[in-house]
């Protein structure tokens, strides 16, 4: 199959390559080939192209930045989906989108998790930029996944990174033990999509994560744990540690409309095992 990655030298886009690279073709664009804003350019490079899928793995990702550069995220995370969706229908390929779970308020219960119909109701610019580019993506195509994650690590800059690296000079670290969720390895969400591809499962939201529900602290002692690293992890609160954009108490994504499609998705357990191990 020939398909079209966009944003593809970013973290989750160099699992999809590696996950997808047997058997078809790939076409690798950064935003120096193909920004994705640039409607003009997206419609001729596509309509050029004819990829059976695009997967949109451009994203502005600075979750804190973000509170200060509305338009310029709003460009990439909200219009940027949009145009990639018209170009998708006009060759009628199939449009294989990422969002977030920024795009809920956090408050729920923990004690639940986020169904897929849930109402939205972001209270950050980053999330409100993914939810404009859920509604650019539906709003211009039917042929269409979305799958929104959390707590994405994998090769690139991320949580796990920066925890081990705070250990090599730190006797104790404090990590926040009121916000819930389930971090994601970027080789198992990037097999989410390949196996929603293989399998072509119907054209849809789904949320996408690995299994099992945790908190940061929780996650922080089983990182070092796994890594035999002795230093000590306290909890703290959300409100101990404020940052521009609010973080979610609560970013768990129910997983039952993606696994009776009968995708496997393994524990965050399992998946930092591997990501540790590699
Ligand atoms: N990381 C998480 O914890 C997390 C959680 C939930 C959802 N997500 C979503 O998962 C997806 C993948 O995230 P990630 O962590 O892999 O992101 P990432 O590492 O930040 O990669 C994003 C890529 O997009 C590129 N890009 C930015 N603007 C562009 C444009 N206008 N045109 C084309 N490319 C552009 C970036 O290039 P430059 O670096 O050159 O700007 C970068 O290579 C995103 O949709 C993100 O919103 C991530």
């Amino acid at each position: 199959m020939k398909i079209l990655i966009t944003g593809a030298n970013g973290m989750l886009a160099k699992s999809v390559k590696e996950r997808l690279k047997n058997g078809n073709e790939l076409i690798c664009t950064d935003v120096s080939d193909l920004d994705i804003t640039d409607k003009n350019k997206v419609l001729e490079f596509v309509k050029n192209l004819k990829p059976e899928y695009i997967i949109n793995c451009a994203a502005y990702t600075a979750v804190d930045k973000a509170e200060e550069v509305y338009d310029l995220a709003d460009k990439i995370n909200g219009d940027g989906p949009a145009n990639l969706a018209l170009a998708s229908k006009s060759v009628d390929a199939t449009l294989v989108h990422i969002s977030t779970d920024y795009v809920f308020n956090g408050d729920l219960d923990v004690s639940k998790s986020y169904v897929e119909d849930d109402a939205v109701e972001p209270v950050t610019v980053y999330g409100k930029t993914k939810l404009h580019g859920e509604q650019g993506v539906q709003n211009n195509t039917d042929k269409y996944y979305i799958f929104r994650t959390a707590w994405l690590y994998g090769d690139g800059n991320n949580f796990v990174r920066t925890m081990l690296n705070l250990a090599k000079d730190h006797d104790e670290v404090s990590v926040v033990s009121d916000q819930h969720g389930s971090p994601t390895y970027a080789e198992d969400l990037a097999d989410i999509i390949g196996q929603a591809i293989e399998k072509k499962i119907p054209y849809g939201l789904y949320h996408a994560t690995n299994q099992g529900f945790t908190t940061w602290y929780e996650f922080t002692k089983k990182i070092y744990e796994l890594s035999g690293v002795t230093t000590k992890v306290k909890p703290v609160t959300s409100e101990e540690f404020v940052r521009p954009a609010k973080r979610p108490k609560n970013s768990q994504l129910d997983k039952t409309k993606l696994l009776s499609q009968g995708i496997t998705v393994p524990s965050w357990e399992d998946g930092l095992k591997r990501y540790l191990n590699n």
